[in-house]
Formats: C-alpha cells, structure tokens, sequence
C-alpha cells in the first residue's frame, strides 16, 4: 500500500486526517505560529492555496478570510469532504481540487492546479513539498509562500522496551533538520525563489493514558500483524507503570519565501 492508499483508508476509518488520540502537545510546538504567519499575510483581496488541504480544517479557518481560497489534495476522500465541509458552511469563495502535485503524476514536473500569475499566497500545513517547484508559475510578484513541515525527532528512550510490533520505526533517511531545511532551500533557489525566515519549534507531545498512546503508536499502521489494543494493552501498561507519562519530541520547522 502506498501513502495515499493508506490515506483513503485513514479517511475511510476515521472521516478525515486528524490525530485520534488525546495527548498534552507542548507549547511552542508550531502549530499556532504558523496559523498566525498566514493570518499575518491573508486578507479579503488575496487569492490563497492550500497544498495538501486534507479535509479542510484550514480551509474553514482562513477562507472566510480570503478572497479566494483553492485548497487540492492527492486523496480524493479528503477533497470529498472538504467539499462537503464548504457547503455546509456556505462558504462560496472556495474551490477544491483533486490533484496530485507531485512530478510522478503530471509528465515529470510538478503541476499545482492554479492558472498562470492568479495566486497571492500558498500556504500548507504539513503538505506535500513539490509544489515549490511550481511556484513561481502561478504566484504573483509579492506573493508569499508560507509551510509548516514535521521534522524527524530522536526516538523516545521507551521505544525500545515496546514488542516490536509497536515501536516507532528507525528513519534510515532521517533527514535531520539542517538537511530538511536546505533541501527547501535548495528547492526554493531552483525554482528562482529565496527563503524569507525560518524556524524551528520542538516540543514534547505526553502521554499519560495508555489507550491513547496506542492510538499515537498505531497511527497509519494497517498491517494485519498490528497488535489490537487487547494484546497491546498489558506492554503499554507496563511502560506507563515504569515511567509515569511518556513524551514523543514534536519538532517542526516554519518557513516563509517571497515571489519577487
Ligand atoms: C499531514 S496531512 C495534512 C493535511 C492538512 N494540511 C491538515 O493540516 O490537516 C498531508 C496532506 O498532504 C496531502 N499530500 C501529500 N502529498 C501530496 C501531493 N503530492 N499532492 C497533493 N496532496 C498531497 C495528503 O494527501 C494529506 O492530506
């Protein structure tokens, strides 16, 4: 199964992307910096996307304050009911597109689903990168890009003492942060853009309730050999019993570039 299969199965089991445990996300976690960057750069005369709009959590927080808000998205689940979302909520400035932005699925080079020189703004929430590539096509002078990503975090200590089934696999990639960063660089300066700002947030995400950190562990993991919650339950248990609540690090970086 590839990503985006396991993405319309997500949505399938649960309606949408979302986490669907409950944890204590640390402050200063990135999240609500990069609602305030785009909050910073949107109002009622700009035309905004969204890359990788899942089911359009932001599409109803910022489209009310734009003047066009075009959010695609690669799993068409999620298109479907970001549709669904905008109706319901009556918003009329929205459009929502079912696209792969990635070069695989568009003749080698990546495509965002825009006209030429119509965009003032692209933001995304943990979306995909490649749209960067193309940015410069459909954005006007002045138009800013703004994306939050996930970086990859040093394993808990506690991963170890978990069956092996359950932990968190090792990232043979693990595109640390400085090398995740000047991939984008690298992206921005071949597509003739510069990056504006950076930063990066690290913050722990606890866990004190061992059902929900079997949620956490078991995210996306739709393998038959997944242990279920009865058989995870006595290890998970175990593990909380030894070290009280446990904590993943949650580390993500926020940049902003502009189309000059
Ligand atoms: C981590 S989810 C975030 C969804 C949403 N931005 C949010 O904050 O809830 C990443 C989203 O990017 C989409 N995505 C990943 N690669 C993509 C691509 N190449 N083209 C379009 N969408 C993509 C996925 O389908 C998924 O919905």
């Amino acid at each position: 199964m590839n990503y985006f299969e396991q993405l319309e199965l997500l949505a399938a089991k649960q309606g949408g992307y979302f986490y669907p445990w409950r944890s204590t996300l640390g402050e200063n976690n990135g999240e609500d910096a990069y609602t305030q960057a785009v909050e910073r750069h949107l109002t009622d005369q700009k035309v905004v996307l969204d890359a990788g709009c899942g089911h359009g959590d932001d599409m109803l927080l910022f489209a009310p304050k734009a003047l066009r808000f075009i959010g695609y998205d690669a799993v068409e689940s999620f298109v479907s009911i970001a549709r669904r979302r905008a109706s319901e909520q009556g918003l009329v400035n929205v459009e929502l597109v079912f696209c792969n932005s990635s070069p695989q699925y568009n003749g080698g080079a990546a495509r965002i689903p825009a006209a030429e020189t119509s965009l003032d703004l692209i933001i995304s929430r943990r979306g995909p990168t490649n749209w960067i590539a193309d940015a410069r096509r459909v954005c006007r002078s002045g138009a800013r890009l703004i994306q939050l990503n996930p970086l990859p975090a040093p394993q808990p200590h506690w991963n170890v003492e978990l069956p092996e089934a359950l932990r968190l696999a090792e990232n043979p990639a693990n595109p640390a942060r400085p090398a995740l960063a000047a991939q984008i660089e690298a992206s921005l300066a071949r597509a003739n853009l510069k990056l504006e700002d950076s930063q990066v947030f690290d913050a722990p995400e606890v866990f004190a309730e061992p059902e929900e950190l079997y949620r956490a562990l078991t995210f996306m993991r739709f393998e038959a050999e997944t242990p279920t919650w009865e058989e995870a339950r006595p290890h998970i248990e175990r593990l909380l019993s030894r070290h009280g609540p446990v904590e993943f690090r949650q580390r993500r970086l926020l940049w902003t570039a502009v189309v000059d």
